[in-house]
């Protein structure tokens, strides 16, 4: 097991009817700005529970922030926090809405003329204005880490950031807030879960007895609830298993101490700027191939994840590793997701070479759990995913 170190300041409030507790977490004298996305808070309810937790506060709202939180809206509601001396901020949504958050976050305390530059230039984030979440679609665990991703459609950029002082200072996980949440969501929540795993996993192995294991534990606790949430969202018990894999998926515990690839991750994230494609979904077109490229490096893990997670006993080292292979593209095909490029546009020639070519520009710095991965074998990756 390699060195570690290991801080999650964010508190948990878990269950129903803890949208109230909000109150108890907020100091009494913020001014606070209330983000959301595109309205779907307003009609299931969520949106009348926080506002009346928030009834002896002094608060203002914006709503509107995008799936896949877009840079230019962001600096709307940045004018606000300004010029309503806002000091507190409290995402209520999904992934999009905590990520905008989040760079709202640095970007309210940056000192820089373009708060852009916090994402080219990779600068780390090591306070921000203190914010909390209101979690309303299990899937990137952005309520329990420190990372964000913003689009700028202009440029057509996705690109990621993050610090230490961007972990929320508390999040709400209401199980029953899934009741509302379309199929094609919460297909989307349990593929980006499942990837979030795989890519802290799916590397060689390094005796870390435990982190395996959690994280096979979430593999498996994902796959078993997935039809259930499927065909009955307001089941109690699959809700609540679910929405605690996905931030358990993702808040850094099972990556400490052992090797990690976030390859899918990386080109995924270029699929959704040149496509608009749903990002688990780039996660399901990249996954297999990614697997089938860098077998060798990845069999040993690969065949380990196929015995324990989907109980292939028979066949050799390799027939079990690629039976792994074969069951994640089944499990993503049993969700209704696509895994092939072509699924989703027509568009995908040259696909392969841009993505190479944009990641030399910004300067290659090596994918793959050894950073070995050329922009060629990138290019490799996504030819196989047509
Ligand atoms: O905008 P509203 O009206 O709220 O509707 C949203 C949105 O259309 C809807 N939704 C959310 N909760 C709902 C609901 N509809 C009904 N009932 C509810 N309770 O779902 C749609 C998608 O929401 P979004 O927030 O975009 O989804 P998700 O949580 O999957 O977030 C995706 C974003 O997170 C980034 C992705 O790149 C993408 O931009 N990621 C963030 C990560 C992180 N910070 O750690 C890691 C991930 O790998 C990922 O990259
Ligand atoms: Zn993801």
């Amino acid at each position: 097991m390699n060195n570690f170190e290991y801080q999650n300041p964010t508190k948990i409030l878990f269950g129903k009817d803890q949208i109230e507790n909000i109150k108890n977490e907020i100091p009494k004298d913020a001014k606070i700005l209330v983000l959301y996305g595109g309205g779907s808070i307003k009609k299931n309810g969520i949106y009348q529970q926080v506002t009346s937790a928030l009834k002896a506060y002094d608060f203002v709202e914006f709503g509107g922030i995008p799936a896949n939180p877009e840079y230019a809206i962001l600096m709307e509601a940045l004018q606000v926090i300004k010029e309503q001396n806002i000091t507190y901020l409290l995402a209520v949504g999904g992934g999009s809405v905590i990520d905008g958050t989040k760079f709202l976050s640095s970007a309210a305390l940056y000192e820089g003329d373009t708060p852009w530059d916090i994402l080219t230039q990779n600068i780390r984030t090591t306070k921000g204005m203190p914010f909390g979440t209101v979690l309303t679609l299990p899937a990137t665990g952005s309520e329990m880490n420190s990372g964000a991703v913003i689009t700028r459609e202009e440029t057509q950029e996705k690109l990621a950031m993050g610090g230490p002082g961007l972990f929320p200072k508390f999040s709400v996980l209401d199980p029953t807030v899934i009741h509302s949440i379309p199929q094609r969501q919460l297909a989307n929540g349990i593929t980006d879960a499942f990837n979030h795993v795989l890519e802290q996993y799916m590397t060689y192995p390094i005796g870390a007895l435990l982190q395996d294991r959690i994280a096979e534990s979430i593999l498996q606790t994902l796959i078993e609830v997935a039809p259930k949430i499927l065909k009955d969202p307001t089941d109690y018990k699959a809700a609540a298993n679910f929405m605690w894999s996905c931030t358990m998926a993702l808040n850094g515990l099972i990556q400490k101490g052992v090797p990690t690839d976030w390859a899918v991750h990386a080109i995924g994230h270029e699929l959704t700027a040149l496509f608009g494609i749903d990002h688990a979904r780039t996660l399901a077109v990249i996954a297999p191939s990614h697997y089938t490229y860098n077998f060798e490096s990845k069999k040993e893990k690969l065949a380990q994840y196929a015995e324990r997670v989907w109980q292939v006993t028979e066949g050799t080292l390799e027939e079990k590793a690629q039976a792994g292979i074969e069951k994640t593209e089944a499990f993503f095909k049993s969700l209704e997701i696509d895994t092939k490029l072509s699924d989703y546009t027509q568009d995908y020639q040259g696909t392969a070479q841009k993505i190479a070519q944009r990641f030399t520009e910004r300067g290659w710095k090596g994918l793959g759990e050894h950073q070995s991965l050329t922009p060629n074998d990138v290019e490799k990756i996504v030819e196989m995913a047509y």
